[in-house]
This record gives structure tokens, C-alpha cells and sequence, in this order.
């Protein structure tokens, strides 16, 4: 396949496609561009490839066919080694499945990727004020285990941002939080992005979690079916309506 020329986007997706064996196509042809400093909200109904793009452009699923840059680099073409080290160095994470570590206290979980990138000054600190930002500087010293899900949610989220990087991507990020803990979250994103120049991919079924962005996209059997920038609630409640009324085959 022809290679692309990579543009200034942060995250680009050219000619996307992921399969699963021969039935199932979760992402379908998508080209598209992530802007360095933009923060997306990415919407769907249930099975519509939401998940499957965030993972095939982190570099932690494989594209069955097309590319996925980030940074300009060409995490299609890269060893797990190399996929590995842009992780660790340029990426955030918050999904379900990177669970925090059970032996070690919330700052320690936090301070992780720093230790991991070898960093040395101000360890400490830094993990404290990430814990800080989202709420947690009195938990500190919790083990997961003895934190409710939505701050060992949020422990999760001062991990994916501490290292500051480039693109963070989130799946569900305020999923378990009650709605002004989820408030602060989405405020948090949103300068972080607005202030830092960090690029930020989040995937939620909420309305109000996606007006905090400044685009939201709407995916459909693998592709996407709509955008609208500047999202406002009402206007993406309407607009996800419409989708799943169409994709259940209703409205035609
Ligand atoms: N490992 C896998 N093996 C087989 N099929 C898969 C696999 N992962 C995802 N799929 C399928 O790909 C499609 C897209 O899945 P994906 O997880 O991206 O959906 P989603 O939009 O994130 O949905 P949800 O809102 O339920 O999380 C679904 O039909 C799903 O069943
Ligand atoms: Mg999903």
C-alpha cells in the first residue's frame, strides 16, 4: 500500500481499517486528523468502532490495513520494542483495562511513568500535584484497594497525565464518576489540552462530557458518520438520537 505523507496533526488516521477474522469490520476505510492541541470527543453507538480506533491509533491494536501516525511517526510500521518507548514517552492512557497496581500506594502508581521514562527530579512532586489536580492529594498514600472505582478512576487519570503528553487517550474517563467529579475531569482535560498543547482522544456516550471538547465525532459501523465542532449537549444528544435511530434501521 501507498504510503502517506504525514501532515501537522498530532494523530492521523489514513485509510484505516481494522478486521476481526472475516465477519466483523470495526473500523472501515476512516481517514482522519487529530490537531495538535485539540481535544475530541468520540461518540457512537455501542460496537461502532469507537474503542478499535482509539486503540489501532495508541499503537495497541494493529490495523488490518491503512496507517496510523502520531507525531508523524508510523505506529503501523513500528517493532513492539519501538511502540513500546512512544508509549511510554509521548502517550497517556486512561483505559479500563491498565488497572493501577495493587501493592503500590496512589502516588506511587502516579510517579510509575516518570520512573519508567528515568526521570529523576522531582518525582515526588510531580506525582503529588498530578494526584492534586484530580482531587486526590488526601489519598496519597491509599492502596487501590482501599479507594472507591471513581478514585482509583481518577489515580488512573493523574497517571496518564503526569509525564504531560503529547496525546492522551481516554475511553469512558468520567464513566464512573458521580457528575461533579466528572465535572472537574472534563475541566482538567480541557485545559490541559487549551493550555498545554496536549491532544486529547476521549470516547464517551455523554452529551455533556462532549461538549467540554472542541469537536465531537459520531461513528457508524466502523466509520464516521457526523462531526460537529463546538459541541453543545443538547446538540449531540440529538444528533446521537438520529444515529442510532439510522443504524437500527429506523428513519430511513
Ligand atoms: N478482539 C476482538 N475480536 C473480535 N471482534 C472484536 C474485537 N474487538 C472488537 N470487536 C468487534 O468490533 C466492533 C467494534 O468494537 P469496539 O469495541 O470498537 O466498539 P465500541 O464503539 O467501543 O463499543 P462500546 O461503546 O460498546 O464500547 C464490535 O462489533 C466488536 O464486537
Ligand atoms: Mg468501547
Amino acid at each position: 500500500m501507498k504510503s502517506n505523507q504525514p501532515s501537522e496533526d498530532a494523530v492521523q488516521l489514513w485509510r484505516a481499517t481494522r478486521t476481526y477474522g472475516r465477519r466483523v469490520t470495526a473500523l472501515d476505510d476512516v481517514t482522519l486528523g487529530f490537531r495538535a492541541g485539540s481535544f475530541t470527543a468520540v461518540m457512537g453507538p455501542s460496537g461502532s468502532g469507537k474503542s478499535t480506533l482509539l486503540q489501532c491509533a495508541a499503537g495497541l491494536d494493529r490495523l488490518t490495513k491503512g496507517q496510523a501516525f502520531v507525531g508523524g511517526v508510523d505506529v503501523t510500521r513500528l517493532r513492539e520494542k519501538q511502540l513500546t518507548r512512544l508509549r511510554r514517552e509521548r502517550l497517556g492512557f486512561v483505559f479500563q483495562a491498565f488497572n493501577l497496581l495493587p501493592a503500590l500506594t496512589a502516588k506511587q502508581n502516579v510517579a510509575l511513568p516518570l520512573r519508567l521514562a528515568g526521570e529523576r527530579s522531582d518525582v515526588r512532586a510531580r506525582a503529588r500535584a498530578a494526584l492534586a489536580a484530580v482531587g486526590l492529594a488526601d489519598r496519597s498514600g491509599h492502596l487501590p484497594g482501599q479507594l472507591s472505582g471513581g478514585q482509583q478512576q481518577r489515580v488512573a487519570i493523574a497517571r496518564a497525565l503526569v509525564t504531560r503528553p503529547e496525546v492522551v487517550f481516554a475511553d469512558e474517563p468520567t464513566g464512573a464518576l458521580d457528575t461533579n467529579t466528572a465535572r472537574d475531569i472534563l475541566s482538567l482535560l480541557r485545559s490541559v489540552s487549551q493550555d498545554h498543547g496536549q491532544t486529547i482522544i476521549m470516547v464517551t456516550h455523554d452529551p455533556v462530557a462532549a461538549s467540554y471538547a472542541d469537536r465531537a465525532l459520531f461513528l457508524a459501523n466502523g466509520r464516521v458518520r457526523d462531526e460537529l465542532l463546538a459541541p453543545a449537549a443538547a446538540e449531540v444528544a440529538a444528533r446521537m438520537t438520529d444515529i442510532e435511530l439510522e443504524t437500527a434501521g429506523v428513519g430511513r
